[in-house]
Formats: structure tokens, sequence, C-alpha cells
């Protein structure tokens, strides 16, 4: 599958060629401080990042519903409710969409989207307005913008909730809860934990129930939170588990090998020399600076989460220590790496440590 959705990248190109020429697409698509950004940028941004995030987000849930044990839980339901933070122009939305297409039928499925800008948000909606009128939707899909600005304690995003989420669609818990790459924004960035979001989303989501982590983590980014985010993420949960462990419910699935080590405590048997993991993945895109389409790869750090009875039944399919798990992808200077769920023992396979559905 080379194009995601070719239909959608239409109407971003047509409105990408509305922009003055000299703009400078390829700087204001790429900044960390994406709350702030003008209708030009949020286009710059849908032809820099909306892809990216789409085939993200796609590749995420396709790994996530093709494992039998979680399809069944989901496949379920007659209806699901998912919450998205800090969704922008909604790549990672749509991408949501398509595997929930992909794999199910008959749905109604309430996608609450947060967002702080309110101008981004309306792009997401308006594309979602064309994506259903073209009929590229067979479940009945629902998307419910949620504009508000997450601040630490997450009071405002509560009382939002409350108005369009908890009173008007009867929400108690949500059955999804994602989080793409915006806590390395600069509005939040250093002012709210991992720990916080581990915490909230240990409070509203259901048992049984996924929820996924994912931030751009370039190791060859000019900014450097890309490098440093994989082991934030990582130290916190450790954190979270050890100071939460009587009211936790989620088990971190992936990275799958980093997270173990890390939760072992033992100092000797965790990654030596690791500053960061992520994995490549490649969409086949178009940037603002370039001619033609071709397969392009971003580094991610993905960290996919399971609660109650599920989380334990896939955790157990994930301790075969005699496996190397890839941590880390081969980018310019740095080298590919592999680990094992202990570092004492040597591995005789190989998988991905951030795919979950994997033969080995
Ligand atoms: C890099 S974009 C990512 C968009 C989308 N999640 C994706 O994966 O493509 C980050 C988004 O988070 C939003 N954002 C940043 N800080 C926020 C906050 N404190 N509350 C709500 N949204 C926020 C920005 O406005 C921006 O649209």
């Amino acid at each position: 599958m080379r194009h995601l959705n070719p239909t959608l990248y239409e109407v971003i190109y047509d409105w990408f060629h509305q922009l003055p020429m000299d703009y400078e697409a390829k700087k204001e698509g790429n900044t960390h401080n994406n709350l702030k950004n003008s209708q030009e940028a949020i286009i710059a941004c849908l032809v820099e990042q909306f892809p990216r995030s789409y085939r993200e987000a796609y590749e995420v849930y396709r790994d996530l519903f093709s494992q039998i044990d979680i399809f069944s839980v989901y496949d379920e339901l007659e209806e699901m409710n998912m919450l998205a933070f800090g969704t922008g122009s909604g790549g990672d939305v749509f991408g949501l969409i398509h595997a929930c297409e992909s794999f199910f039928r008959g749905k109604r499925i309430n996608i609450f989207t947060v967002e702080g800008n309110k101008d981004a948000l309306r792009s997401q909606i308006n594309l979602f307005r064309q994506h259903v009128q073209l009929n590229l939707v067979e479940n009945d899909i629902n998307l419910i913008p949620i504009p508000v600005v997450i601040e630490p304690g997450f009071v405002k995003l509560m009382t939002e909730l409350k108005k369009r989420c908890f009173k008007a669609y009867g929400v108690q818990k949500f059955d999804l809860i994602q989080s793409f790459k915006w806590m390395n924004e600069q509005s939040i960035r250093g002012r709210l934990r991992f720990y916080d979001l581990y915490t909230w989303i240990n409070d509203w989501l259901l048992p049984d129930r996924l929820a996924v982590i994912l931030e751009d983590a370039s190791p060859v980014s000019n900014h450097k939170c890309d490098q440093q985010v994989s082991m934030r993420a990582i130290n916190d949960f450790v954190f979270f588990c050890k100071h939460q462990w009587r009211k936790n419910q989620l088990v971190a699935l992936t990275p799958t090998p980093c997270i173990a080590r890390k939760l072992n405590g033992n100092k000797a048997m965790q990654c030596r020399g690791c500053s960061g993991c992520y994995d490549e993945m490649e969409a086949y895109i178009k940037l603002a600076d370039q001619k033609s389409y071709s397969w392009q790869s971003n580094c991610v750090f993905v960290m996919k989460l399971a609660t109650g009875e599920l989380g334990q039944r896939l955790a157990a399919n994930l301790q075969d220590e005699s496996v190397g798990y890839q941590t880390a992808t081969h980018i310019g200077e740095h080298p590919n790496r592999f680990c094992t769920l202990d570092a004492k023992v040597s591995a005789n396979q190989q998988a991905n440590a951030f795919i979950i559905n994997q033969r080995l």
C-alpha cells in the first residue's frame, strides 16, 4: 500500500498550492511550537507532518488489531469511545480511522479529538467531512472536537470533557486513548511529565483496553528533546509503576526489552550505552521542498500499553529471553542495536522491539 489516502492528500496539496511562493513551508511545518501556528503554518504541517503521522498511526493500530486477543476484545463492542490528545490536523486520527475501517464493521466509533489550536482543529474537522462525503468510511464514525489547551493538572481538559463527552455522550471511561507527538511541544515540555500522562490514562482507560503514546525520536533531530524523549518516557514509566503499584493497571508492551530491563531494576542488566530507542517507519510522501513522491523514513518512539487481563496476557507472550529485539535502526553514525530481555542471555532470534504481533 503506497498512498494510504490519496483523496486526502489531493485536498492538502490544493491548500498547499495556495500558499505564497516564498513561504518557508519546510521550516514552519517542523517546529515544536504548533499551538501557536498560523493558518499558513497549519497547511505547511499538513504537508510535512500529516502523511507521516497518518502512516505511523495506521501501522501502530494494524499491529495491535491484528493481534487476535486485542481484536476479539474490540470486535465484541458495538460502540467504542476513543480519546486522542494534541491531534492538530489529525494525521494520527485519520490513521486510526483507516485502521478501524480495515478491521471492524458495523461499529459506532466516537473519537473525541482534543486540540488547543482552533484553526488546526477546524482543518481536521473539514478534512473529516470530505472523508465522510466521499464515502470513505463504512462504520458509524463520529469525530467530536474538544477545543482546549491541556495544562498540567488537566483541570480545563476535565471541564471540557465533562461538558462535551461525559454528559453529552454518556461516556464514563475510554476504550482507547492515544497521545501522539504533543508531549514534546513547547507548550508542555518540562511542565507536564510522562508520569502525569500515565496517571491520567490509568484513571480514565477501561480495563482490557489499549493506549498508545508516540513521539518523534530521531537521533539526528535538531531538537535535543527528540533524542531524549524515549528515556524520559521509559524512566517515568518505571517511577509510575513503583509509586502507583496499588492502583496501576497499565502494562507497557513496547518497546519490549527497554521496559523489561528498566523495570527489573538491576543496573547491570540494563541497556548499556543506550541513549534512546526508536523505530524507523516509512511513508510514501512528498514533502514541501520535494518534486515527487518517494518512500521516506522517520524515527519514532512508540509505547503500546494495555490494561487489565488483556495486558497481562499480551505481556506473557513477550517473555522469550532468547530474542534479540531491535531497539534502534541505522541512521547515519547511529548503529543498529539489539537487546535481549536479560543482558546476560544472548540472542538466537531477532525481532522488532516495537511490534507485538510478529511470529518468531
Ligand atoms: C506535532 S503536532 C502533532 C499532531 C498529531 N498528534 C500528529 O501526530 O500528527 C502537535 C499538536 O499538539 C497541539 N498541542 C500542543 N500543546 C498542546 C496543549 N497543551 N494542549 C492541546 N494541544 C496542544 C499543537 O497545537 C499541535 O497541533
